[in-house]
């Protein structure tokens, strides 16, 4: 089968192509970075008109690197939530319009399933069960994963998720956006001792997370090193350092414990933050001592994109999911935050 998989959730229009027998044929991902940095986070009515000038090129432009045409198509899935709603209203509208003048099915796919089963997308692949990790800009969750349609959520963030406060530290520091590739690489060059911020645990075994704490006290700190003085370039890193720091001390704690909980030692990162190197090796250094196993998907398959929608949907069709032309799109997932 060949699945033509879309995803328009929040600032990136991706379109891929997966053979279910071959794999990903094409991936392609359309980045509208540079038109929100300079507000500092994105703008959603500049998203979804962005995603209705890019949706047709890309999805050409995926066909025609897996050297295929529309009439090639034996499926369209799509994202349908959680995302931004003018968003995700162009991918789910332009599927459903591709689906009725093809005569093809078409499936609407969490965005949460799409990267809890990216890891499927590489070589190396887990069993079932597993526990998953999923850090982004909008997300901070961990799920058991129990099969390729059964995901239960065993915590998530009550407030920001960690890539939103990477971002809002990036933004008060005047760093530009998206904040987490700039605030690791100013991290590398830091110590993660310097400033003691707080670590949010919350009561004693939960899995959920906090990160507007954390987020506030680093940003009180750089205001009163700014009202003192300007603030130097080694205390910026120092700052951006015991920051990524004191997010995954809390990130890699909480999923070993997830793991140990569940009597579980598969382990799998997914979403944007995952692309963090010093997060990638903590936790490959915290599950290695405790005997799990971790399956980290590449970091094209981390950060959102059309394969992960197309291998997601796939499963559902192949379960008997059919989507329908009165299926409208969701903010917020059925899954948990
Ligand atoms: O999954 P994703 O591509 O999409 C959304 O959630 O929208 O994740 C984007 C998030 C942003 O908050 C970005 O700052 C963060 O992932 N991010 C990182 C890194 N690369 C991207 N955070 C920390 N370290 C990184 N290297």
């Amino acid at each position: 089968m060949i699945v033509l998989g879309i995803e328009t959730s929040c600032d990136d229009t991706a379109a891929a192509i997966l053979d279910s027998e071959a794999g990903v044929l094409a991936n392609v991902v359309s980045s509208q970075d540079l038109i929100h940095q300079r507000f500092g986070g994105i703008v959603p009515e500049l998203a979804s008109r962005r995603h209705l000038e890019s949706i047709t090129p890309i999805v050409n432009e995926s066909l025609s690197h897996a050297g295929l045409t529309l009439a090639d198509l034996d499926l369209v899935a799509v994202t349908r939530g959680p995302g931004l709603i003018g968003s995700l209203l162009v991918g789910f509208s332009y599927t459903k319009s591709l689906s009725y003048t093809l005569g093809i099915p078409f499936v609407g796919v969490d965005h949460m399933a799409g990267h809890l089963l990216s890891v499927f997308l590489e070589p190396h692949t887990p069993s079932f069960p597993y526990i998953a990790l999923i850090v982004s800009g909008g997300t901070t969750s961990l799920f058991k994963v129990e099969d390729h349609l059964s995901f239960s959520l065993l915590g998530s963030t009550r407030d920001d998720a960690a890539g939103e406060a990477f971002d809002k530290i990036a933004r008060y520091l005047q760093l530009g956006y998206p904040g987490g590739p700039v605030v690791s690489s100013r991290a590398e060059e830091g110590d993660v001792s310097a400033i003691n911020l707080p670590r949010a645990w919350l009561e004693e075994g939960s899995l959920d997370f906090s990160f507007s704490g954390l987020k506030t006290a680093a940003i009180n700190h750089c205001y009163r090193l700014i009202q003192r003085d300007k603030m130097t370039d080694q205390q910026l890193n120092d700052t951006c350092a015991s920051f990524q720091q004191a997010v995954i001390d809390v990130v890699v704690e909480k999923t070993i414990t997830a793991a140990r909980t569940h009597t579980i030692s598969s382990v799998i990162l997914g979403g944007g933050v995952s692309a963090n190197s010093s997060l990638r090796q903590q936790m490959a250094e915290r599950c290695h001592a405790e005997g799990f196993e971790l399956y980290l998907p590449a970091l094209q398959n981390c950060t959102d994109n059309g394969a992960m929608i197309a291998f997601a949907g796939l499963q559902q069709f192949l379960a008997g999911e059919r989507g329908a032309h009165d299926d409208d799109v969701y903010s917020r997932s059925p899954l948990g935050r």
